[in-house]
């Protein structure tokens, strides 16, 4: 179970990094170009959230339930979780700003659908979706972020 959950939020990463690219890319273009919001744009801007929202939702099973990485430190005494990179980073770091990122595209979706014009509804979500999708790129383990970094790919693929 656990191995089956950490691939699909590993896989599922590159659909975040993907998708919230195209919108937030076609949101920058749309509001400085004056572009009419079109029915992809749209589409793009409904799947952002459910996708962020599913993996939020499968990182949450592996923080309170699964993963070894949180499993040493309920007896840890919290300025030791604090010094050490690697607990730290599991522990608070991609955890928090992640949920920070949903709410803040969560955020930018009501406020795109308040908006009056196709202006207005490409400058909500550029700004809301890309602070959001920022955060993510920056929280991801990228393989070179010692000492908590991750493969590109899962095991079975790398
Ligand atoms: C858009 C949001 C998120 C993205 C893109 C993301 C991405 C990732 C990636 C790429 C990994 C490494 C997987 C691997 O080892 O190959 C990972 C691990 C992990 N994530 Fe997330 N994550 C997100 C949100 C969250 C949230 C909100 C939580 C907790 C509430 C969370 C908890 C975890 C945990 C506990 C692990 C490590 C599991 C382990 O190695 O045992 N993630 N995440």
């Amino acid at each position: 179970m656990y191995a089956l959950l950490l691939t699909l939020h590993a896989l599922l990463r590159w659909v975040v990094v993907i998708v919230g690219i195209l919108a937030v890319g076609r949101a920058l273009l749309g509001w400085r170009g004056a572009w009419r919001w079109t029915p992809l744009d749209a589409r793009l801007s409904m799947i952002y959230p459910i996708v962020v929202d599913i993996q939020v939702l499968l990182g949450l099973i592996l923080y309170f339930f699964l993963s070894p990485e949180l499993a040493g430190v309920g007896g840890t005494p919290l300025g030791d979780v604090l010094a050490d990179g690697r607990q730290f980073y599991w522990t608070f770091a991609h955890t928090f700003v992640m949920i920070v990122a949903l709410a803040l595209i969560h955020i930018g979706r009501v406020r795109m659908k308040r908006a009056d014009d196709d202006a207005g509804r490409f400058r909500q979500t550029a700004i809301f979706y890309g602070l959001g999708t920022l955060a993510i790129l920056l929280l991801i383990p990228w393989p070179f972020m010692t000492p908590y970094g991750r493969p590109l790919l899962p095991s079975p693929w790398t």
